[in-house]
């Protein structure tokens, strides 16, 4: 039995969407004219209670476009040393945006008012790079798939208020946050100028994400998005599953914390295993003192995990996880503990 555990980016389309992927509707979504592409992008935007949508390819663009079409070249964009974009997006601030960072430790991936605030820069002075952009992100990757509360996320838009900065939302796993606390994607976009989420992670999507915000901004990201040639034709293939999944698969991610949850369960106690964070969604990282040697004896067994520093691995819970997955993933992870 294979239990690939890496990621949940790994997910394969299931029947059902596979048949609303070839059933859809299209036309060439670079003029526009993809019904089932605009019937997304309008359904995002009222989802989360912006003016508009955009749909991308990637999470890592929908980013991108979000930071360029809120900042100039030569301007600093804050955000958790953890934050995706700083470590696993090839650099594509400074290469593309010609940005700056300012990198805060905060923890759990993510960060306070408290901690941003000593770091905004906002003088007439030309000696300096000017803060724009404020990016959280939700929920976090490297946190081990932590919540931001929506009381931080609202101290950070007072914080951009006082200060002219835009406020984003890298929200890859924004549903996996909604489903497991008392708020909807509105409540947490309602604070945030741009916010994006992925089809291609926990919604089972083989490809997409959308960005969202004023109709202004989404504007601005259309023409970096053909900028970039993320200007896609018949991409109602695409937006059919991204639908299908908002139809069908946001809320069973519950499915997929469960499961994190009693694979931690199972695992907690043993010794020299150590679990940094707590485990309120998909995503399990835990320390283990000898790395390869644990992900080589699991592997053996076909449970397939990511280290995330030296002594830090990543099981991600997905849709192509059942029980007999998780309970063959945890008696392996058990015995290479056990020697
Ligand atoms: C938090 C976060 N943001 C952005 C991305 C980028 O998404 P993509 O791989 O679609 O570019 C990822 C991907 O894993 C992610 O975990």
């Amino acid at each position: 039995m294979i239990v690939d555990l890496r990621s949940d980016t790994l997910t394969r389309p299931t029947a059902g969407m596979r048949a609303a992927m070839a059933a859809a509707e299209v036309g060439d979504d670079v003029f526009g004219e993809d019904p089932t592409v605009n019937r997304l992008q309008s359904r995002v935007a009222e989802l989360l209670g912006k003016g508009s949508a955009l749909f991308v390819p990637t999470g890592t663009m929908a980013n991108l476009l979000a930071f360029l079409s809120q900042s100039r070249p030569g301007d600093t964009i804050v955000l958790s040393e953890d934050a995706h974009p700083y470590n696993y997006e090839a650099g594509n601030l400074a290469a593309v945006g010609g940005l700056m960072t300012r990198t805060i430790k905060g923890s759990l991936g993510q960060i306070t008012r408290a901690e941003v605030e000593p770091y905004i820069v906002q003088t007439p002075d030309h000696h300096y790079s000017q803060t724009r952009i404020i990016s959280v992100e939700n929920t976090t990757n490297r946190g081990g798939g932590n919540i931001y509360s929506i009381e931080t996320i609202r101290a950070l838009r007072e914080l951009a208020d006082a200060n002219r900065l835009k406020l984003h939302c890298d929200g890859a796993r924004l549903f996996n946050a909604v489903v497991e606390s008392n708020y909807t994607a509105a409540d947490f976009a309602k604070h945030c100028d741009s916010i994006c989420f992925c089809f291609s992670k926990g919604l089972g999507c083989p490809v997409g994400s959308i960005l969202a915000g004023s109709r202004d901004l989404i504007d601005e990201a259309h023409r970096f998005r053909k900028m970039l040639g993320g200007g896609m034709r018949q991409a109602g293939i695409l937006a059919a599953a991204a639908n299908y999944a908002l139809d069908h698969h946001t809320e069973r991610l519950r499915e997929d914390h469960r499961r994190a949850r009693e694979f931690r369960k199972a695992l907690e106690g043993l010794p020299g295993l150590s679990f940094p964070f707590q485990t309120p969604t998909n995503i399990v990282i835990f320390e283990v003192p000898d790395l390869m040697q644990f992900i080589g004896k699991v592997g053996g067994e076909g449970v397939l995990l990511i280290p995330m520093g030296p002594k830090r691995l990543r099981a991600v819970f997905h849709i192509d996880i059942d029980d007999a997955m998780l309970a063959h993933a945890t008696k392996a992870c058990r015995a290479a503990l056990a020697g």
